[in-house]
C-alpha cells in the first residue's frame, strides 16, 4: 500500500478525479485528496472524503498543529495532480505556495505526475508550454493531454485521459519511478502490432493463438505517455484503446501485414494529416503473435459434418514473415523491434535460440520471452531479455507489463538517432 496525494485542479474534468480516486483506493492505496479551492466548485469535499476515508482541505490554515502543508508532501510516495489546469501548472512552475496543494508540491520528495486538462489554446500557449518544460526539467512527469471532446462544442488536444489509464500509469511510477515516464519519445512516431492473428477456415472457424495483447497494449500506453504518436495495429484484442493511441483493428496475418506496411511507411499518416510527404515511423515493434501458417483454402460456407464435403484434414500454407519484410523495406534510421517467445531444448537454451532468431530476422532488437511451462500468456506480469545486434543483452526483471514496457522503451530510446 502506498501513500498517494491526489491533487485536484479547478477544471470541469475534476469530476473524473472521483473515479480515479476510487480506482486507487480499490488497488489498496491510502489516498489523501488535496483539491484547490476552485476544484471544490466542481466536486464537493464530501465526495472526496467519503471515497478516500481521509479529511479534505484546501488551505494551509486547516489542521495547523499537524503542519499539514509540510507533512502531506513529506509522507507521500506519489503526488498525482489530476486534472492539472493551466493555472496550476503555472503556479507549480513558479514555485508558489499559496494553497495546500502547491505547498505540498514544494515539500514532496517523491515522484510527481501532472495530468493536464484544459482548452487546446491554453495547452498550446507558449506560457503553458514553458511551464511544462520547466516542470519536466525538474523531474516531474507531465503527461501529454489526450485528444478529443472538450467542454462545450470544442475538441482537440487538452482532454483529460480516462481514469483507468491514469491509474495504470500511477502504478507504473510507484513501482518504477518517474523515469519510467521520461518525455523522451516526444516527436517520434511509433507503430506497434499486438494480439494474435486468426486465420479463417470457414465463415465461423479460425486457427488462432493465445496471445492476449497485454504486452503490446502496455508498450503503446507507455510510449504515448512518454510523448510518442502511437499507432497500435491490434489483432483480435478486446481492450479499450489506451489514451492518445490510434488503434487499427485487424484479424488475419495478411490484414496485419498490409496495415503494418501502410502505417510504418507513413503513407496513412500523410493522407490523414493532409501533409503531402509520407513520414515513416521512427520505431516499429512487432509484438503480435503472427500465425506462421494459414489454411490453404477458406470455405465460402460453414464446413458441415457428414457427407462428401466433410474435411478429413486441413492443408496449410506458409504466411509471409512480416517482421522480415518490414526490415527489408524500412527507410533509413527506422528502428525495428521483434519479439520472440522461446523455450529451451536439446539444441540450446532460450537465449541461444533467440540470438539465432535476431540474426535471421535482421531486426535491431529482439525482446525475448521465456515461455517454458505456460508462462506469460494472459498474465499481468512478464520477464524479458532485450537482445541487440551489437551483442548486448538487457535483462528486464519480472514486473507488471507496463514496467517491462518502460524498460523496453529505455533500450529503444537510447538507440534512436538524435532528432534534428
Ligand atoms: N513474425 C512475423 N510474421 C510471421 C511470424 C512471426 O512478423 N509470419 C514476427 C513476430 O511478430 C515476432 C517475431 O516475428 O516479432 C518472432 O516471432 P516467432 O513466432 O518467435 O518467430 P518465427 O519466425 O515464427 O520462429 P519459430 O520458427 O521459432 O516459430
Amino acid at each position: 500500500m502506498s501513500q498517494i496525494v491526489l491533487g485536484v485542479g479547478g477544471g470541469v474534468a475534476a469530476y473524473k478525479s472521483a473515479l480515479l480516486l476510487r480506482a486507487l483506493t480499490e488497488s489498496g492505496h491510502d489516498v489523501r485528496v488535496v483539491p484547490t479551492a476552485s476544484a471544490l466548485r466542481f466536486v464537493g469535499a464530501a465526495t472526496f472524503e467519503a471515497l478516500s476515508g481521509n479529511p479534505v482541505s484546501t488551505e494551509v490554515w486547516d489542521d495547523v498543529p499537524e503542519v499539514a502543508h509540510v507533512r502531506i508532501g513529506q509522507r507521500a510516495d506519489l503526488v498525482l495532480v489530476n486534472p492539472a489546469t493551466a493555472d496550476l501548472l503555472a503556479r507549480a512552475a513558479a514555485g508558489r505556495a499559496d494553497d495546500l496543494l502547491t505547498a505540498t508540491l514544494l515539500t514532496a520528495h517523491c515522484p510527481v505526475v501532472f495530468v493536464p486538462a484544459m482548452h487546446t489554446e491554453m495547452w498550446q500557449h507558449p506560457a503553458t508550454q514553458d511551464n511544462v518544460a520547466t516542470l519536466r526539467r525538474r523531474g516531474a512527469v507531465v503527461l501529454p493531454p489526450a485528444v478529443g471532446r472538450l467542454t462545450g462544442p470544442d475538441s482537440g488536444p487538452g482532454r483529460l485521459p480516462e481514469p483507468a489509464d491514469v491509474a495504470a500509469l500511477a502504478e507504473l511510477v510507484l513501482s518504477a519511478g518517474a523515469g519510467a515516464l521520461a518525455p523522451d519519445l516526444i516527436g517520434r512516431r511509433v507503430v506497434i502490432s499486438a494480439g494474435g492473428t486468426r486465420e479463417p477456415l470457414d465463415p465461423v472457424r479460425f486457427l488462432g493463438n493465445r496471445s492476449s495483447g497485454l504486452q503490446g497494449w502496455a508498450l503503446a500506453r507507455v510510449a504515448a505517455a512518454r510523448g510518442a504518436e502511437v499507432v497500435l495495429v491490434a489483432a483480435n484484442v478486446e481492450l479499450p484503446a489506451p489514451f492518445g493511441v490510434r488503434v487499427v483493428a485487424v484479424e488475419s496475418a495478411e490484414e496485419l501485414r498490409t496495415a503494418m506496411h501502410t502505417e510504418s511507411s507513413g503513407r496513412q499518416h500523410a493522407e490523414s494529416s493532409g501533409q503531402g510527404a509520407a513520414r515513416p515511423a521512427d520505431v516499429v515493434v512487432m509484438a503480435a503473435a503472427v500465425a506462421d501458417f494459414r489454411p490453404a483454402t477458406v470455405a465460402g460456407s460453414k464446413l458441415k459434418k457428414g457427407g462428401a464435403a466433410e474435411p478429413s484434414s486441413v492443408e496449410l500454407v506458409r504466411n509471409p514473415d512480416v517482421l522480415v519484410e518490414l526490415v527489408g523495406s524500412r527507410p533509413p534510421g527506422q528502428l525495428v523491434v521483434g519479439f520472440a517467445a522461446e523455450t529451451g531444448d536439446a539444441e540450446g537454451d532460450v537465449l541461444t535460440h533467440a540470438r539465432a532468431k535476431l540474426a535471421r530476422k535482421g531486426a535491431d532488437l529482439l525482446v525475448v520471452n521465456d515461455v517454458s511451462a505456460g508462462r506469460v500468456f494472459g498474465r499481468a506480469e512478464n520477464e524479458v531479455t532485450v537482445l541487440a545486434t551489437d551483442g548486448s543483452a538487457t535483462a528486464v526483471p519480472s514486473g507488471r507489463k507496463d514496467a517491462v514496457a518502460a524498460a523496453i522503451w529505455d533500450v529503444v530510446s537510447d538507440r534512436l538517432p538524435r532528432q534534428a
